[in-house]
């Protein structure tokens, strides 16, 4: 499907707008549409916020070069590869209007602002839906190069959200190879959160002239007030970016908590060993429940069908009068039949809302 008109924002879960719709009186809820690190901010961000609230006076650096120094020693990336953002979200929208690429194509269901950011940097957008029939896995090499054949841009993301397949790298960076014109922008927002995640991810390769790979600090270390990511890229494109860049896009605060945060491994071995075990566990418990079809995730969300009853509202009711919030899919075109997304919690908190579905009574 072709899109090419512009497009409203569209923001995920806003707990009291979905109340007011669903005549459900305000309360607070436990939001399950957020997809953090359940574990919080790491603590040496409190701990240092006397120090950090002191640099308030001074400008921070022009491009962000504590984000730089994180990406640097964490993932060996150099800083001639590497421009930092307020949060990956900026940057989405810079590519679409730095490139200058005339069609894109979208795997969807994804993020919205792929989508969004296209279209204002007047990109026509060309979707190419998954199915949950195939477990939205990707067409194979053969479609997508068809695919590619109409389009000078693909953005992809690893793990999609809210699918949370993760595509196989070898296959974006063969099609990137074999397409040396075109544009491959793979956001990797939740990529920490995988095993073995530096294997597994695309930031830490050599960087291809024709691909560049987002990155998000806000997700694995629960700092998305903050606003941190970065994008990774071969230098003469890294380079162009900087120069249509404004200066200062990263504050002072968040350019120093990304330096912290590189010294933060326990953290970061705690927060995965964590996530890995909620999610298989949450996983299971979701598919031996009646009615729900859950998607296998990779990282620390899990997309549902709800089958119980036709209208997902009587379930997101039921489960706002107990405190409890999902997010609502049924904006992300493909996924309007009912799906819902669930972010992990604290395992207490997961069991809650398992024990909240499974209470649900369909008459
Ligand atoms: C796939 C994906 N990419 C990027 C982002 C944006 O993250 P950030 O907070 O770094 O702007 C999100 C946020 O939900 C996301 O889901």
């Amino acid at each position: 499907m072709t899109i090419n008109s512009d497009s409203e924002y569209i923001h995920g879960g806003v707990p009291k707008t979905d109340m007011q719709r669903l005549e459900v009186s305000e309360r607070r809820v436990l939001d399950f549409s957020v997809n953090l690190n359940f574990f919080g901010p790491p603590p040496i961000i409190k701990e240092k916020w006397p120090e950090l609230f002191e640099t308030i006076e001074q400008y921070p650096s022009v491009n962000g070069d504590g984000v730089a120094g994180y990406y640097h020693s964490v993932c060996g990336v150099s800083p001639h590869n590497f421009l930092a953002g307020n949060g990956s979200t900026e940057q989405i929208y810079l590519v679409a209007r730095v490139l200058k690429f005339r069609r894109a194509a979208i795997i969807t269901p994804s993020f919205h602002d792929y989508e969004r950011a296209s279209l204002l940097a007047g990109v026509e957008v060309l979707r190419c839906p998954l199915s949950p029939n195939n477990d939205f896995t990707l067409p194979p090499k053969e479609a997508l190069i068809e695919i590619m054949e109409k389009v000078d841009a693909l953005w992809i993301a690893r793990p999609n959200n809210p699918t949370g397949n993760l595509f196989d790298k070898n296959l974006i960076l063969e099609l990137a190879d074999q397409f040396p014109e075109k544009w491959f922008i793979v956001d990797e927002a939740f990529v920490q959160f995988l095993d073995d995640w530096k294997e597994k991810s695309l930031l830490t390769e050599n960087p291809e002239p024709n691909v560049l790979v987002l990155n998000s600090l806000t997700k694995f270390y629960a700092i998305a007030g903050l606003r941190l990511g970065g994008i990774v890229g071969h230098e003469k494109v890294i380079s162009r970016m900087k120069h249509a860049k404004e200066p200062w896009a990263i504050n002072g605060i968040a350019d120093r908590v990304a330096s912290l945060l590189s010294d933060c491994g326990d953290y970061d071995e705690k927060s995965r060993l964590a996530h890995n075990e909620e999610k298989e566990r949450v996983f299971l418990a979701l598919r031996d429940m009646d009615g729900i079809l859950p998607f296998e995730p990779s990282v620390n969300y899990i997309l549902c069908q709800w089958l119980k009853t036709h209208n997902l509202d009587r379930l997101l009711a039921h489960l706002l009068k107990k405190g409890l919030y999902l997010r609502d899919c049924r904006n992300f075109p493909g996924l309007e039949k009912n799906f819902f997304r669930m972010g992990l919690r604290l395992p207490e908190e997961n069991d809650h809302l398992l024990s909240a579905l499974s209470s649900f009574k369909a008459s």
